[in-house]
């Protein structure tokens, strides 16, 4: 039977009811068709594509406009999960006003349901405030904040301290407050992703973030062993890698030495 479209009244109703929800990231149609297949409650185009399937060493070089040709490739592929986009790095922290329009272009061109920002420096929560008030449904992001890998230092835990924890906590609820509709939690200790999620009304997706979020989210190629280097957080569900490159191996050898076309079962 076809699944019902989720919608973000369902999403934000799944905290009140105690039941998770599924998120993962997609970059392209075929992703988006196989997560929409599995019944993923949200598909994230994450600028994590800027590694995943562009080949960065960070997110950072990642455009507006890539991440527009990317999120109508993953919107052609779903029918039923609500689809974020991230708003790549310095498409939103010169003003509010921009990123209404960097907001505004992901909606009109490529038709998301909502967007994700970084952090919640001060022209970022006032950003949130303005793209709600806009009708454009915003997800938070505290805690690690990859688009900050240069001054974090790399991509490591955040939120170790009590200070820093008191920070993000204080993020944390400085968006809610602003009008997200949920909260992405990268890398923190699970005691202060507990806290965050017992403290606020709306809810907490985690990723490297222990197992008392409202959901949870993974890039979709380091839970299906794609990627070189998954973070040490990421459970590992398939090696889809490995078996990929033996059949690419047993069709190079079926060619080379003329038994192709294999028979088939
Ligand atoms: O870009 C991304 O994939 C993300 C997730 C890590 C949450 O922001």
């Amino acid at each position: 039977m076809a699944r019902r479209p989720v919608t973000l009244p369902q999403l934000q109703q799944k905290k009140q009811h105690g039941d998770p929800i599924t998120m993962l990231t997609a970059w392209d149609y075929l992703w988006a068709r196989l997560l929409d297949a599995a019944g993923v409650d949200v598909i994230l185009v994450g600028d994590s594509l800027g590694m995943v399937a562009l080949g960065y060493s960070t997110t950072l070089p990642v455009t507006l406009e890539q991440m527009i040709h990317h999120a109508q490739a993953v919107r052609r592929g779903v029918t039923a999960s609500f689809v974020v986009c991230d708003l790549p790095f310095l498409s939103y922290h010169e003003s509010p006003e921009q990123a209404l329009r960097s907001a505004g272009q992901l909606v009109k061109e490529a038709e998301v349901q909502a967007v994700k920002m970084e952090g919640a420096s001060p022209v970022v929560c006032a950003a949130t405030q303005r793209l709600v008030e806009a009708g454009i449904p915003v997800l938070g992001h505290v805690g690690l904040l990859p688009q900050r890998v240069h001054q974090l230092g790399g991509l490591r835990q955040q939120g170790r301290t009590e200070q820093a924890a008191e920070a993000i906590l204080a993020d944390a609820i400085a968006l809610a407050q602003a009008g997200a509709f949920a909260l992405i939690l990268e890398h923190i200790p699970s005691e202060l992703a507990q806290r965050i999620t017992a403290k606020l009304e709306i809810p907490t997706i985690g990723i490297g973030a222990g197992p008392h979020c409202d959901g949870q989210v993974l890039v979709t190629a380091d839970v299906l062993g794609l990627t070189p280097q998954a973070p040490p957080f990421a459970p590992v569900y398939a090696d889809l890698g490995t078996q990929a490159i033996a059949a690419l191996q047993q069709y190079c050898q079926d060619v080379r030495s003329r038994i192709y076309p294999p028979p088939q079962p």
